[in-house]
């Protein structure tokens, strides 16, 4: 489902002494299915993009398109967007609040006025998908679940209405390593079956294995845009632009300073096999 952002801008509490632009004049095009990245610093506007995206927030000037149709316009039709579009704010898990954890994933669809069983279905597929046995975490209270238990479940409940379009602001944020080893592995999942995927992330690693493209902002404005793999290759433009270089990117950099220069590397898998052929070509 592609997105266009067309000179997109947004003031906060305009005309009062807290007056902010959060954007200025933004222009995106997303292609259906993309995996898209975004990184900058905090304060640069990436909440506030991915929020008009999703329709959260009204654009001070510009507009949004959301396969096609101007999501803004008066007549659109805004449940469409709603099934459409999935959200994953930072921390999900505080938004739980139902009495078992099936009546918490199915919340949405119930809201859509989906029939029961396909409801039932879908809520099921939902939990497996994101790790969980259905029969053995269906009646459990979802507040006395473990914190990352907790996250699955919130993100399950965002899954269930099968987004074409999934954006995630920080979902990774506060994870222990296998969590969002798991997670990150369940949206790579999602993005091949079509989903198309908006992850705000100050995980560059993160950003650099599963991203394809990333997008920076800086101080509302876009600053880079490109494939992944360029983007963390320069870590330069990175550093000049106060962002976050990938530690595989990082290691490449030292060694071409040391004179053993392994070519741009910025996934892991990559860093070993260069690694590797140089000890080979030496023996
Ligand atoms: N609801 C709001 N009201 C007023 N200012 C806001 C609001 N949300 C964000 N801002 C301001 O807009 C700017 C961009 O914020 P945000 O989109 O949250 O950035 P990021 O997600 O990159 O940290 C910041 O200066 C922030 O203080
Ligand atoms: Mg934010």
């Amino acid at each position: 489902m592609p997105v266009d952002v067309e000179n997109l801008s947004c003031v906060y509490a305009k005309g009062t002494s807290f007056e902010t632009t959060a954007l200025r004049d933004i222009c995106l095009h997303i292609e259906d299915g993309e995996f898209v990245g975004f990184m900058g610093r905090t304060g640069c506007g990436k909440s506030t993009l991915i929020a008009l995206i999703a329709g959260l927030v009204t654009p001070s000037t510009g507009r949004v398109l959301v396969d096609r149709k101007n999501i803004n316009a008066r007549n659109y039709d805004r449940a469409e967007l709603r099934q459409k579009v999935g959200v994953v704010f930072q921390y999900p898990e505080y938004q739980l609040f139902e009495t078992t954890v099936e009546r918490d994933v199915g919340f949405s669809l119930r809201r859509f006025g989906r029939p029961k069983d396909e409801t039932a279905a879908h809520v099921k597929k939902a939990l497996e998908l994101v790790g969980f046995d259905f029969e053995k975490v269906r009646a459990l209270s979802p507040l006395g679940l473990s914190g990352g238990e907790k996250r699955r479940v919130a993100i399950a409940g965002v899954l269930a209405a099968s987004p074409k379009l999934l954006i995630l602001d920080e979902p990774v944020a506060g994870l222990d390593p296998l969590g969002r080893k798991e997670f990150l592995a369940l949206l790579d999942r999602l993005n091949a079956d079509g989903t198309t995927i908006l992850m705000i992330s100050h995980n560059a690693d993160a950003l650099a294995e599963h991203a394809k493209r990333i997008v920076a902002l800086r101080d509302g404005e876009i600053v880079l845009d490109g494939p992944a793999q360029d983007v963390f290759a320069d870590a330069n433009v990175l550093r000049e632009n106060s962002l976050g270089v990938c530690q595989t990117a990082a290691l490449a950099g030292i060694l071409r300073e040391r004179g053993r220069d392994i070519g741009p590397v910025t996934k892991y898998d990559a860093l070993i096999e260069a690694l590797s052929e140089r000890a080979a070509t030496r023996k």
